[in-house]
């Protein structure tokens, strides 16, 4: 855990500078470094991956562009990050573009670009837009459909034309272009963005990606040269301590939470932000009171409520990640790779990356034999697992079932949990 106190005045001053909402591990560690509204927690634990935002920034400032790419498992607070950084940047008086991939826009040619460039183009001024247009920087506005004229007829005139619609906006001053998602962005854009980190170094561009890791769409090659081999400074985002996420519970839930009950919900989520919103929502549905006799019962709602992010998460990895996980859901822990390979109807080798990839998105461990990164993982379809119910309905993209209501016990603070399985 973070040292509490030795930095509160420099965490003070950099969240300041960075225009962020920032709070330290809640009441009890008495550093809290903005306002928020009652039952809103802020950005926790981000305090070391803001400093080092704040330190390219300064770079960025001083002419020198820089890529940063964070990256993380869902729901870990990649896009959280992101959003503190455009703040930062704007408290900072650098312009800000903004955009993010989506699943469902793939396929549409320049669609990131076109988010990223529309809104700068429709609130300049005729004068600014003439300045932004200038040059070659016309053709990347005709590929986005964003000025009169036959777009580009190659690819390339687009990319280039488009580096320097980025290139004329920072001429005007820093500025930082922000991708979440980037996973999911189309080809094109894709394409362009690496044209842009491998010369953002001349600008003062922070170019700044969210990248959820796992994910099928971040193995296409020009996003892994920008992750790995393009020198970008790469925040891995790892997850909430106890401590904080027994803040968020006390925020969220019951200030008067008891310490094994926070504790729990921290063991059984990992300290995924994400799970951990799923599992507080499972609570507040059953009615469970977040105290020390209630934790036998947190576990048993525990894989039911986080099951629907896991599942649906899951089926985003493709139908090889979903028949491999069932395969070990149903082999147990310690499954050999060859054998589940074999139940899952795969290659070997296709087998062993899938297990990289079920690991880089957290939902199997990085180990051999294979086993989850956490067992409540394994149980997101409880009583289903050696039919392969709740999996095969990942594959479907729907969800595993919810526990009946009523399967747990309602029970009140301080009253004995009076806990009966779900099915
Ligand atoms: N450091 C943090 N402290 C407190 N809450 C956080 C923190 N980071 C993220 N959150 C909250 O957790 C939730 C999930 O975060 P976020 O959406 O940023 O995750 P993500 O990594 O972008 O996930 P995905 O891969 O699904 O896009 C959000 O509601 C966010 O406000
Ligand atoms: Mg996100």
């Amino acid at each position: 855990m973070y040292a509490f106190v030795c930095f509160r005045y420099e965490l003070r001053e950099l969240a300041r500078a960075l225009g962020v909402a920032c709070r330290r591990n809640g009441a009890r560690s008495g550093v809290v470094m903005s306002t928020l509204p009652r039952g809103v927690v802020g950005l926790l634990e981000r305090e070391a991956e803001l400093a080092r935002i704040e330190r390219v920034f300064g770079r960025v400032d001083a002419g020198a562009g820089a890529v940063v790419v964070v990256e993380g498992p869902a729901g870990i607070g990649k896009s959280e990050l992101l959003a503190a950084v455009r703040a930062g940047a704007q408290a900072r008086g650098f312009g800000v573009l903004a955009a993010r991939g989506s699943e469902f826009e793939e396929e549409i040619a320049f669609g990131v670009a076109r988010q990223l460039f529309e809104p700068m183009l429709r609130a300049a001024s005729s004068g600014e837009r003439r300045r932004l247009l200038a040059g070659v920087a016309q053709g990347g506005a005709r590929a986005l459909g964003a000025a009169a004229g036959e777009p580009p007829a190659d690819r390339f005139a687009a990319i280039h034309g488009l580096y320097w619609l980025c290139a004329n906006r920072a001429e005007r001053g820093p500025l930082v272009a922000s991708v979440d998602d980037v996973q999911w962005i189309d080809d094109p854009s894709l394409a362009w963005l690496g044209y842009l980190a491998r010369r953002a170094g001349d600008l003062p561009l922070l170019l700044v990606v969210g990248l959820r890791s796992g994910d099928p769409g971040a193995e296409r090659a020009e996003l892994a040269w920008m992750v790995r081999d393009s020198g970008a400074e790469q925040i891995k985002l790892g997850p909430l301590s106890a401590a904080a996420v027994g803040a968020i519970v006390r925020t969220e839930l019951d200030a008067k939470a008891e310490e094994p009950f926070c504790a729990a919900c921290s063991e059984l989520t990992g300290g995924n932000r994400l799970l951990l919103r799923e599992l507080l929502a499972g609570t507040r549905e059953e009615n469970l009171a977040a105290c020390s006799e209630n934790v036998p019962a947190l576990h048993l709602i525990a894989p039911a409520a986080v099951g629907t992010s896991v599942l649906a998460r899951l089926a985003r990895l493709g139908t090889e990640a979903v028949t491999l996980a069932r395969a070990v859901a149903v082999l147990g822990v310690g499954a050999e790779v060859m054998l589940a390979a074999r139940l899952a109807e795969l290659d070997r080798a296709v087998a062993e990356l899938t297990a990289d990839r079920l690991a880089s998105a957290q939902i199997l461990a990085p180990t051999r034999p294979l086993e989850f990164f956490h067992p409540l993982i394994g149980a997101a379809g409880p009583g289903e697992h050696r039919t392969g119910g709740a999996w095969r309905r990942a594959s479907q993209g729907r969800c595993a079932h919810r526990p009946r209501r009523g399967g747990v016990a309602r029970t009140c603070r301080c009253a004995p949990a009076r806990v009966r399985p779900g099915r």
